[in-house]
């Protein structure tokens, strides 16, 4: 693999847009929420794939702002996959070192829901190996509206200011790290209001696999794309830099 001097490659924000359980169910001729049963088992593979791969942070859009729009009974069903996800998986969680949060707004969710939600939180607290972050009842736009109210009247402007309150909005502790790499499944290539300020550099990676079909093997696989990208933030790569110095000393 081909290394980039901008990429700490032990501490990446790698983030999931998981894209394509209704079109998987479809294809099959059954029910959309048998498509999302199938993803959670994808969420589970790829919780377990990050450590080896590099991924500190791994932030997964799970359901988003928008997503209340759908049929109630595909979004109860969500709903009580999620708690189901949150309450078998904290514990091995908890054995992996995987510290889970939930972002997003949180007074909308179903009291069994949020009761989950804070189980797994509380248990998985100590863990630092892998920060994982489902975005439940997410939204950046709305995220980015909370930010600016919370700072609004304190004068600060600053680029670190506006990160911390953003955190804070979305139910985190300290600074979001920005994103690294954004992988989106089902073909689709759009953010669907998800990390907008997050992804400002993030390299953007889609793939028409559908989210049931993911895998450690994909994971990797983006992840490697990842790091044979240039990302030069602004600046001139890297090698441009070295033959630069290279013609200015006359060597
Ligand atoms: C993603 O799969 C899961 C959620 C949005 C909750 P979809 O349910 O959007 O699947 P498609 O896009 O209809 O195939
Ligand atoms: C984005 O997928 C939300 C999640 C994956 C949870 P959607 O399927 O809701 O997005 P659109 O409607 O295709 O943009
Ligand atoms: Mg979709």
């Amino acid at each position: 693999m081909k290394q980039s001097p901008f990429v700490d490659r032990t501490n990446l924000h790698v983030a999931v847009i998981m894209d394509g359980n209704g079109r998987w169910a479809a294809q099959r001729g059954l029910p959309r929420l048998m498509g999302h049963r199938a993803g959670a088992e994808a969420v589970r593979r790829t919780v377990e794939a990050a450590p080896e791969l590099g991924i500190r942070y791994l932030t997964l859009y799970a359901f988003s702002s928008d997503n209340w729009k759908r049929p109630a009974p595909e979004v109860n069903g969500l709903m009580r996959l999620l708690s189901s996800y949150m309450r078998s998986e904290a514990a091995n969680c908890y054995r992996n070192g995987v510290q889970v949060r939930v972002i997003g707004r949180r007074d909308r969710l179903q009291p069994q829901v949020l009761e989950a939600v804070r189980a797994a939180e509380i248990l998985t607290r100590p863990c630092n190996r892998v920060f994982l972050r489902l975005a439940l009842d997410y939204s950046s736009r709305d995220a980015i509206i909370a930010a600016a109210q919370r700072l609004a009247g304190t004068g600060d402007f600053s680029r670190e200011g506006f990160s911390r309150a953003l955190g804070q909005s979305i139910g985190l502790d300290g600074t979001t790290p920005d994103v690294d790499l954004l992988v989106r499944t089902s073909g689709e290539q759009r953010l669907s209001d998800f990390l907008l300020w997050e992804c400002g550099y993030a390299e953007l990676y889609f793939t028409p696999l559908l989210w049931p079909d993911f895998n450690a093997a994909e994971l990797e696989r983006a992840v490697r794309e990842f790091h044979s990208r240039n990302r030069r933030f602004g600046a001139v790569a890297a090698p441009a830099i070295v033959s630069e110095h290279l013609l200015a000393s006359g060597d």
